[in-house]
């Protein structure tokens, strides 16, 4: 295969990439999201700032033209996502906690029923951990009194809405073992055995280059265990920039070790990229000195990682 797509269908599995609005006017980056890819993650388009600016007024339009490319190039859609404390709304903040409720189920039921049909898992609940492992006291935590409670509730209402797509949490730092990650074992543990329809865990792995955690398998195949697909959701693996030769090659061996271990576990449907390429990525604004997180280069241009990943597909 020559295309990240075909390599990871020829496993049975997908390649995705996150696509904003501002890749479907350039010609490249559409071009190469649209032809090496198979999955699409709406980079902003539909978190709830955008899709609900206002209480109970939506807005689906930025939404509906990433689905309608991912669609126009055969491709699935990863709905990012429901329920998260950052990109909220102004609106939300001066809500009393029984509104902040019945507004999360109705922006659930809103935005999940719209895209019914065409999602293929849906990120329900994103970032609910803080990095030593306890809940994100956020206002939906404040408003249900406790994580498990307001996760559950967020499933299910998203679950009533689409009974066919698959329900994930995702969050970044859970990708090793370690408190967090055990945090969010325990929680899918307790959904699970709570039968809440819980589909999934996302690995959001955002990763700096030469630490991929050593774990990575065998923390993802222990969600797998209880009966979860475990996905890596958010791949890039930065280094300072200007890259230096050495650091390109490190990252070759961090993306084919990661690829690798996706596909030694039955339960994990697939790997998506963050952002297209090292042009378009979100790493230099977010991390000031760091950058070509991603396999394509600033022009578009498939680096080692890329070939070190079509060599492990
Ligand atoms: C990022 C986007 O890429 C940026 O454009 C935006 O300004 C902030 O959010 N974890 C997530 C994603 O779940 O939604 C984030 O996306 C990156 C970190």
């Amino acid at each position: 295969p020559t295309t990240l797509r075909a390599g990871a269908e020829a496993d049975s599995r997908y390649f995705g990439v996150a696509v904003g609005q501002q890749d479907l006017g350039n010609g490249t980056a559409s071009n190469v999201a649209g032809s090496q890819f198979d999955m699409v993650t709406p980079q902003n388009e539909m978190k709830w700032d955008t899709v609900e600016p206002n209480n109970g007024q939506f807005n689906f339009s930025p939404g509906d033209a990433i689905v309608n490319f991912a669609t126009s190039h055969n491709e699935r859609v990863r709905g990012h996502n429901l329920v998260w404390h950052s990109q909220l709304p102004g609106w939300m903040s001066s809500l009393s906690g029984s509104q902040a409720k019945s507004a999360m189920e109705a922006h659930i039921t809103g935005e999940v029923s719209h895209f019914k049909g065409k999602i293929y898992a849906w990120d329900v609940v994103n970032e609910p951990f803080n990095d030593d492992g306890s809940f994100r006291q956020d206002v939906f935590y404040n408003a249900f009194g406790g994580g498990a409670q307001y996760i559950g509730d967020a499933i299910r209402t998203a679950h009533a809405a689409d009974p066919a797509a698959k329900l994930y949490i995702n969050d970044y730092n859970i990708e090793g073992q370690g408190a967090k990650s055990d945090a969010m074992y325990n929680l899918a543990k307790t959904l699970v055995a709570q039968g809440v329809p819980l589909g999934g865990i996302g690995f959001e792995s955002h990763f700096i280059v030469g630490q991929v955690p050593s774990s990575l398998q065998a923390n993802m195949q222990r969600f797998a265990a209880l009966g979860l697909d475990v996905a890596i959701t958010e791949l890039d693996d930065r280094m300072p920039t200007p890259a230096s030769s050495g650091n390109l090659q490190q990252q070759a061996t961090d993306d084919a070790n990661i690829v690798k271990a996706c596909l030694a576990i039955a339960q994990c449907p697939g790997i998506t990229q963050w952002n297209i390429s090292d042009a378009d990525s979100w790493i230099p604004g977010t991390f000031p000195g760091y950058g070509a997180a991603t396999l394509f280069d600033n022009n578009y241009q498939p680096k080692s990682a890329f070939n070190s990943v079509m060599t492990a597909l």
